[in-house]
């Protein structure tokens, strides 16, 4: 049983978190039919390309500030429910851009969500801007742009997401130079569905403290080494990571073996209902599933808080 267990989270998508109920109302809100992206399981898409175009889709459910506020303080309000202190959101200014809505007020209606969510329940969040890697180079540098201008206080870092098969890390490391020089704390998705060259390439190009994923890592016993000497996080999504179908399970998952090669790693849901998880049921699974003790969860608790993009009195505060 995890539910008594602080938690925190360093990963998880804004729109990726809608649970299939809010999807409904919002459709109904605006009177569309969202029928063939729901089936009586959750979310429909069958492989990881299907996964993207059914994420921006539901994205495309929110339309103004006030939808944005709601599905953030829901999030977040979820989380608090059980033990969660601390969350990562990463929002892609893109997905306002592209309903219409703009960035400043997408991010606006995110800020407005978390104010709320920690009035009611004292969780802690911040936000990661992130460049949608399919949506080409020009828009990631865009976004990173974006996140530098806004000097906005609740966004602390940039990342990239989206398809990684597309181009190589070093056809968007001039976003990261942006982010970096605007004092951005870096994340950035790699080894989730390319192999170590993907994670190699990142350590190489972005020089991040965190990558999003990096699970196939494990794939090069020298790349693990040397994510052991960087002290880079990685952060971990398993019940994504087997719905992506990464891993056909969780016995053969690579986070046992990480950790155990002295890799720092935390939980993350990445994108809960699309994957048909939590938060807590991440927990779940890693103490009753993965077989970690409650001092090796509590352990990558306080990793995320390490690694969190939160200043030192915040991050003092939370550990
Ligand atoms: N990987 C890449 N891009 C994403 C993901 C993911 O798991 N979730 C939302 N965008
Ligand atoms: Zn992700």
């Amino acid at each position: 049983m995890t539910a008594h267990l602080l938690k925190a989270e360093i990963h998880c998508h804004i729109e990726g978190a809608t649970p299939p109920s809010l999807a409904q109302a919002q459709a109904a809100k605006y009177g569309l039919d969202i029928s063939h992206l729901l089936d009586a399981d959750g979310y429909e898409w069958s492989d990881f390309s299907e996964f993207l175009v059914c994420y921006d889709a539901v994205a495309a459910l929110f339309r103004t500030a006030d939808d944005y506020a709601l599905l953030t303080e829901t999030y977040l309000g979820e989380l608090a429910g059980y033990n969660t202190i601390y969350s990562e959101i990463i929002v892609s200014p893109d997905h306002g851009d592209r309903i219409g809505l703009g960035a400043d007020a997408y991010l606006a209606g995110i800020c407005d969500g978390i104010h709320a969510a920690r009035e009611k329940t004292g969780i802690e969040a911040r936000i990661i801007v992130t460049g949608e890697r399919h949506f080409g180079p020009d828009s990631v540098i865009a976004a990173a742009d974006y996140a530098k201008r806004a000097k906005n206080p609740l966004v602390t870092g940039f990342n990239m997401a989206g398809e990684e098969r597309m181009g190589r890390v070093a056809d968007y490391a001039r976003a990261f130079d942006i982010a970096r020089d605007a004092g951005l704390g870096l994340t950035i998705h790699a080894g989730e569905v390319c192999g170590a060259f993907s994670v190699s390439d990142a350590l190489d190009l972005v020089h991040p403290s965190r990558i999003g994923h990096g699970v196939r890592a494990i794939e090069d016993p020298a790349l693990v080494e040397r994510l052991v000497e960087l002290g880079t996080v990685l952060e971990v999504c398993p019940g994504s990571n087997i719905a992506l179908k990464v891993f056909p399970d969780f016995d053969s998952h690579s986070l046992r073996a990480l950790k155990a090669a002295g890799v720092r790693v935390c939980l993350n849901s990445d994108d809960p209902p699309f994957f048909n998880t939590s938060l807590m049921q991440e927990y779940e699974i890693a103490s009753s599933v993965m077989g970690f003790s409650d001092a090796e969860i509590n352990g990558m608790t306080r990793t995320a808080i390490e690694a969190a993009f939160v200043d030192e009195a915040t991050r003092g505060a939370l550990l």
